[in-house]
């Protein structure tokens, strides 16, 4: 069987800083690996929750795969098609995303109701006479009062703001949502019911969702399956209910050690997550989480570990996984 949403040896290099002033000097040119060969599959139906510090790469994960970014090197494809770079506007809406911060993604100066007219009429989703009803009707979806179809984002609160940015992504019948940190702009009073309505609407329509955060709580509240991610790698790939019970990566535990509410105890040797990442552009050798690592020994200082286990879901990369 084909897996539904299917990453494939992802890649995703940017070019910074003057590759011209590189190649003057004889400095190779800079590029920074955000996404470094990360392979999954996601289920149809499936949540599937991202987390890890800032600058790991998470987003730049979401992007490529909505294809807001060009991809280095890898595929992606959704229910057996590729999701290549020429995307055609059907294949464009199979795959919608979520933004943090809805007030800087949609437009000022036009109406809830014109936003999503505009989508519907653009992609030619429902007949012309169909439109004002499909807008009341997404509306409904992510319980707005269809009286705010004539308001302007200014003048909704930062909650209700997020159910039109839901609302525009499903105006496109995606297959797949993204959320990336959709809630982290929020209230927390507001979270979890933005939180709840996703999971409420995957229920409904089927949808498969990928759900990035830094905040383990929010992750493991509306995800089956958790990928930690660490530096542009995924470090650990394992079922929600595992991997708050046995988080194996020291990263990962470390990760939920700092948060009291997990219950996490540190191992013998075990200590608080150390300082900062290192660079995108100067990565370490070996294992890149090696030198913040407490259990780092020669091994991972030479070999690269690699994501594996018992199964696809059921995965870590360390040399010394945590075996409880
Ligand atoms: N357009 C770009 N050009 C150059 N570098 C970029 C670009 N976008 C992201 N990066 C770099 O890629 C790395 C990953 O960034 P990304 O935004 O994907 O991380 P993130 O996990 O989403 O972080 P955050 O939690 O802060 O949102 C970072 O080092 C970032 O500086
Ligand atoms: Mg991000």
């Amino acid at each position: 069987m084909t897996a539904f949403l299917e990453i494939k040896d992802l890649t995703v290099t940017f070019r910074v800083g003057s590759a011209i002033a590189a190649r003057l000097k004889g400095d190779p040119v800079p590029d920074l690996v955000a996404v470094d060969d990360i392979t999954f599959t996601v289920d149809r139906g499936e949540s599937l929750g991202i987390v890890g510090e800032s600058g790991c790469g998470k987003s730049t994960l979401a992007r490529a795969i909505t294809g807001l970014v060009p991809v280095t090197s890898g595929s992606i494809s959704l229910d057996g098609g590729p999701l290549g770079k020429r995307r055609s506007k059907a294949t464009r809406r199979r795959v919608q995303m979520v933004f943090q911060d809805p007030s800087s993604s949609l437009n000022p100066s036009m109406t809830v109701e014109r936003t999503l007219a505009e989508l519907l009429r653009v992609h030619k989703i429902v007949p012309r006479d169909r439109i004002d009803a499909r807008c009341a009707e997404l509306m409904d979806l992510v319980e707005l009062p269809k009286s705010l179809l004539k308001a302007r984002p200014r003048s909704l609160s930062g909650g209700q703001r997020q159910r039109v940015g839901i609302a525009r992504a499903l105006a496109l019948e995606p297959d797949v949502l993204i959320a990336d940190e959709a809630v982290a702009a929020l209230d927390v009073s507001v979270q979890a019911p933005v939180l709840n309505l996703l999971n409420q609407l995957r229920e409904e329509l089927g949808l498969t969702v990928m759900f990035i955060s830094h905040d383990l709580a929010v992750v493991r509240y509306v995800s089956d399956r958790v990928i930690v991610m660490y530096l542009g790698n995924a470090v650990e790939d394992r079922s929600t209910v595992d991997l708050f019970e046995s988080p194996r990566h020291p990263y990962t535990r470390a990760l939920m050690a700092a948060a009291p509410k997990f219950g996490v105890k540190k191992a013998p040797g075990e200590s608080a997550i150390k300082g900062e990442p290192p660079s995108a552009l100067d990565l370490p050798s070996g294992c890149r989480f090696r030198p913040r690592c407490p259990l780092a020994e020669e091994i991972c200082e030479q070999v690269e570990p690699d994501l594996s286990g018992a199964s696809e879901t059921e995965r870590t990369a360390c040399h010394f996984p945590w075996e409880g």
